[in-house]
């Protein structure tokens, strides 16, 4: 990975915490990170949180260099949203089986095919895929700004048809749906679930709605990674199964350490088969070299990126907007 010795040998030894923070101040850099992050990646960021949060922390932030320990369309995000500012990503092959599900060219032939509808896009995409959306939607943030588009509106669902089907379900809406799947949270299983629930019958389901109907239909919370931590404070009794990528119950536990979280499982009976395989190739090692070299770095075509920035802007006005539905009028379809 790298000429000075890569990663493995020439780190042996290194104060991998004292050297990123050493590094975090030299550069001048905010280290961010998601919760399914491994665990000591989590503790040394300077902020965790759900993809909005994320993208709202990169917008926001006055430091020069952003780390981004997560995966590649988050540090695109980041990028797209301050461009001036160096975005490092530990690991480039970080990537998500929803953004390789919508290949743009496919997306822009699947948007010619519905030409009154709008884009409702999940930030789990490409940049390209950004840029032939109107808005995009984060989990915590889809249900509020589904509600601000009129109701006769038509609407492209992509890349997740689970996030979709679910926001279909609970809103009443039809939307029109795109066929990618998480690789992660589709690795639930049914069986091994109601096996645990009938193991710990008094204890609640928490499930991110990237999990299939079949998983969902158990659920007595459904939320996004925020959503859920907040659902761990107030859920009744003292444990809680969480049907979503298990690094989030590091940040459970640190919270809440007299509770009890167990990961739900796949078909093998446990939670390991539901660690995501991209977010798991972030580690200390590779965020320590990438504050040191400034690489690998995310760089976007300016056009791309201020194609990709309207719709991403479009999310941040209306996941803060203090208005009932309807008010924002109708959202534009993209016309260039
Ligand atoms: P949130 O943290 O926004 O719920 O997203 C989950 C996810 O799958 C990120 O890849
Ligand atoms: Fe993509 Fe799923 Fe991994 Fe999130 S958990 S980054 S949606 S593969």
């Amino acid at each position: 990975m790298d000429a000075r010795g890569g990663i493995g040998g020439s780190l042996a030894g290194l104060d991998l915490r004292a050297e990123i923070d050493r590094l975090r101040k030299e550069r001048n850099a905010v280290i961010l990170a998601h919760y399914y992050q491994k665990p000591e990646l989590q503790d040394i960021a300077d902020f965790v949180g759900d993809s909005l949060d994320l993208s709202r922390k990169a917008a926001a932030t006055d430091a020069e260099v952003i780390a981004f320990c997560g995966v590649r369309f988050m540090a695109e995000t980041a990028k797209i949203l301050s461009p001036d500012k160096t975005v490092v990503l530990p690991d480039m092959d970080a990537g998500c089986s929803l953004e390789d599900s919508c290949p743009p060219d496919q997306f822009a032939a699947f948007r010619a095919q519905h030409p009154n509808a709008i884009a409702l896009t999940y930030i789990n995409c490409s940049a390209a895929v950004k840029a032939l959306s109107d808005v995009i939607v984060t989990s915590s943030s889809a249900e509020k700004i589904l509600s601000q588009i009129p109701a006769s509106q038509p609407i492209i669902f992509g890349p997740d048809r689970n996030l979709g089907g679910y926001l279909a379900r609970k809103t009443g809406r039809d939307l029109i749906l795109w066929p990618g799947v998480c690789i992660v949270h589709e690795a639930f299983s049914e069986t091994e679930l109601l096996k645990l629930r009938a193991q710990y019958p008094d204890a609640p389901i928490a499930a991110h709605p990237e999990c299939p109907a079949v998983i969902l239909d158990h659920a007595d919370f459904v939320g996004s990674t925020s959503g859920i931590l907040a659902y761990a404070k107030e859920m009744p009794g003292d444990t809680l199964i969480v049907a979503t990528e298990p690094h989030i119950i590091h940040q459970m536990e640190k919270a809440f350490p007299d509770k009890t979280f167990i990961g739900a499982p796949g078909a093998d009976g446990n939670c390991n088969c539901n660690i995501c395989p991209y977010m798991a190739l972030n580690t200390m090692e590779k965020l320590y070299v990438a504050l040191r070299d400034l690489e690998p770095r995310i760089e976007i075509e300016e056009g791309l990126r201020l194609k990709a920035k309207k719709s991403l802007d479009a999310m941040l006005a209306m996941a803060s907007a203090s208005v009932g539905m309807g008010d924002l009028g109708p959202v534009k379809v993209t016309g260039d």
